[in-house]
């Protein structure tokens, strides 16, 4: 394991719940998740459609509020944040990978990665930049701009991005979800080597039994809550856990 990797808590979820809507239109997303998330680990978030993934992971990366509950992130206590503060705890310690790349289609590949730190007003650190370039293999598409590259490499532009600023955590929901399984393998297997070689600490949400193999940890949740979590098994490991957990 990574020398940084002291076992330290990144971000917790206290009893959490998320309930949307009201009376008869009323739907419990979330229903008391208590999990909890160490340094230099990476998780995998599965479970059916629907069974609150997404809203787990925009809850504890403080892009929305828990009904109930608290997040700790970094040391914060983020659901007492104002909105302000939130933004700005997201933009410095945490970053995103979405299954659709979110990259913005005026810029090119290089300036997509440095972006949000031009927008924090934070001068890169030069050498990891150049270093992460080289590790994702965009050094040849630097000018590029989206539409000019692959799903795969445009996915490997935002995997860089989300580790420009050596955030405390990043979040992927589905960053396979668009990709054919080469270039998903490539994204994953990038994904891993952060968290051996950097320390970096990663919550990824996926239907992808070989994406969850990558992972050290499978959470598995259904109806908003956890039913299962442990050590990640390989890829027909994670097939039976998911039939034993009925889909
Ligand atoms: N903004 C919203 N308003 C109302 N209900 C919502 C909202 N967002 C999510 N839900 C409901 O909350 C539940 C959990 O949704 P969530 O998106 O977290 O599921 P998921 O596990 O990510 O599913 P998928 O695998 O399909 O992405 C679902 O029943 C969904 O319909
Ligand atoms: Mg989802």
């Amino acid at each position: 394991m990574h020398a940084g990797a002291a076992g330290r808590t990144i971000v917790e979820a206290h009893d959490v719940t998320r309930v949307y809507g009201a009376g008869e239109a009323e739907v419990r997303a979330l229903d008391g998740v208590s999990v909890s998330f160490p340094e230099g680990r990476f998780t995998a978030i599965m479970g059916p459609s629907g069974s609150g993934k997404s809203t787990l992971m925009h809850i504890l990366a403080g892009l929305d509020r828990p009904t109930s509950g608290s997040v700790v992130l970094d040391g914060v206590a983020i659901s007492q944040l104002g909105d302000r503060a939130l933004t700005e705890l997201r933009r410095d310690r945490v970053g995103f990978i979405f299954q659709s790349f979110n990259l913005l289609p005026v810029l090119t590949a290089r300036e997509n990665i440095v972006l949000p730190l031009s927008i924090a007003g934070r001068e890169p650190d030069a050498e990891w930049i150049e270093r992460l370039i080289d590790t994702v293999g965009m050094r040849d598409r630097l000018t590029h701009r989206p539409a000019e590259l692959s799903g795969g490499q445009q996915q490997r532009v935002s995997v860089a991005r989300a580790l420009a600023s050596r955030p405390a955590v990043v979040f992927a929901d589905e960053p396979t979800g668009n990709l054919d399984s080469k270039s998903g393998h490539d994204v994953l297997t990038l994904l891993r080597r952060s968290v051996d070689e950097f320390g970096q600490t990663i919550v990824m949400v996926t239907h992808d039994a070989a994406a969850a193999a990558i992972a050290d940890r499978v959470l598995v949740l259904r109806d908003g809550r956890v039913v299962h979590d442990g050590d990640a098994p390989d890829t027909e490991g994670v097939y039976e856990l998911m039939k034993s957990l009925g889909g």
